[in-house]
């Protein structure tokens, strides 16, 4: 077992370890994946001020997002497929953030279902929606939201349309996998990962099969989406999706401070800076080079969250100094969950919280309450 120090090691681990055709979903971005590379990039760029003789004893990483209490301002997002990564994976993932005492947002993409997320953990969690034609199922899926005691509904604004990823369609992703020569020779050199998800029953898209056709056999993800999903969606959905839900709610995909003054106005709690991990369109800015303007923008209206490209706990504390109020991380828990299952997002985990205060001692600072862009070089 190779000594795990990083999240670059856990993505290592991750791509020995996981069928081609599900490492891909997760390592590629659209088109020319520019959106993807700089969003891990453009935190390279920021640097930290360093202070000294300062007292660093008795720091805390405690923090709230949307209200609620977190160990740490970090929660895990949204992911498709997660399932296939690791047998129940939301399940398992969903267990270690409730322990580590940060939020977690299942997927409405998600392998395991609703249902089977509140039956293995004890306390709420976040469940993310995206607005499909049928209204009907649409409400059904709030209801079902509410009735496992979910504390907030994220609705996703920029996947109407799959941004193209080339990967995928290479490798013809499909759920359940198809059995071509070629996924079967993949799947063959991993034998851990098959003997994984024979544990299991949970293979398809559990919250969405049996409501929506052709769900169980999703032969090709951009085609679907292009028949279910809803390219008219408006501010108008929006507040139809606020008044049926009528409790807390995030909206994630916003890049541009006009779509921010937009979503205050639309009563929301909190907003997510995202490209969705720079999967949908190529050629956007980074997450993190448009979050500053959007704090200054709305930041005293609403809360700001961001994701896209955090790979480390000094990431996820530069988002913070530049005004987020929480973070989520992806593939740095995907990572870990493909390459260990439990213990691998409980790894992620713990080594983004000791980066974070680590290097949160090293700026002088003892509150993660406090940490600003103070502690940062700004042009
Ligand atoms: C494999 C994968 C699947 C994703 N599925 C969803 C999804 O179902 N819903 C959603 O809102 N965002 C989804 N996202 C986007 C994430 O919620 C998040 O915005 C992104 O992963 C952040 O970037 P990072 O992976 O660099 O941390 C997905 C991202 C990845 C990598």
């Amino acid at each position: 077992m190779p000594t795990i120090t990083s999240i670059h090691d856990l993505k290592r681990l991750f791509k020995r370890r996981v069928p081609k055709m599900f490492h891909d979903y997760v390592d590629s971005g659209s088109w020319t994946e520019s959106t993807y590379r700089a969003n891990e990039r453009d935190f390279q760029e920021i640097k930290f001020r360093q202070r000294v003789a300062v007292d660093m004893s008795n720091r805390s990483l405690a923090s709230s997002m949307i209200g609620q209490d977190v160990s740490m301002p970090v929660a895990l997002a949204p992911t498709g497929l997660t399932g296939m990564l690791y047998a129940d994976g939301e399940m398992l993932a969903a267990k270690v953030a409730e322990e580590m005492g940060v939020p977690f947002t299942l997927s409405t993409m998600s392998v395991c279902s609703i249902e089977d997320v509140a039956g293995f953990t004890s306390k709420p969690f976040w469940f993310q929606l995206y607005l499909m034609k049928d209204r009907g199922f649409i409400e059904d899926l709030i209801q079902r939201a509410k009735a496992a005691n979910c504390s907030a509904l994220m609705l996703t604004l920029d996947l109407q349309i799959l941004g193209q990823r080339h990967k995928d369609i290479h490798n013809g992703l499909s759920v359940p996998p198809k059995m071509t020569l070629s996924q079967l020779y993949n799947m063959a050199i991993k034998p851990r990962w098959c003997l994984n998800m024979l544990s299991t029953k949970r293979h398809s898209f559990r919250n969405i099969e049996g409501h929506v056709s052709d769900a169980q056999d999703l032969s090709s993800l951009s085609i679907w989406t292009q028949k279910q999903f809803d390219e008219k969606l408006s501010w108008d959905d929006v507040e139809w999706v606020k008044e049926k839900w009528g409790g807390p709610l995030i909206l994630k995909g916003i890049m541009d401070e006009k779509d921010a003054q937009l979503a205050v106005k639309s009563g929301a709690d909190a907003i997510v800076v995202s490209n969705h991990g720079g999967r949908q369109l190529d050629s956007a800015p980074s997450s993190i080079s448009v979050l500053q303007n959007i704090v200054d923008n709305v930041g005293s209206d609403i809360e700001v969250h961001m994701d896209g490209g955090i790979r480390s706990g000094q990431d996820a504390l530069k988002a913070i100094a530049l005004g987020a109020k929480g973070v989520y991380i992806g593939r740095s828990f995907l990572y870990g969950l493909g390459a260990m299952g439990e213990e691998g997002v409980r790894l992620a985990l713990q080594i983004i919280q000791k980066e974070m205060d680590i290097t949160m001692a090293f700026c002088g600072e003892q509150k993660i309450t406090k940490v600003n862009r103070s502690h940062l070089y700004l042009d």
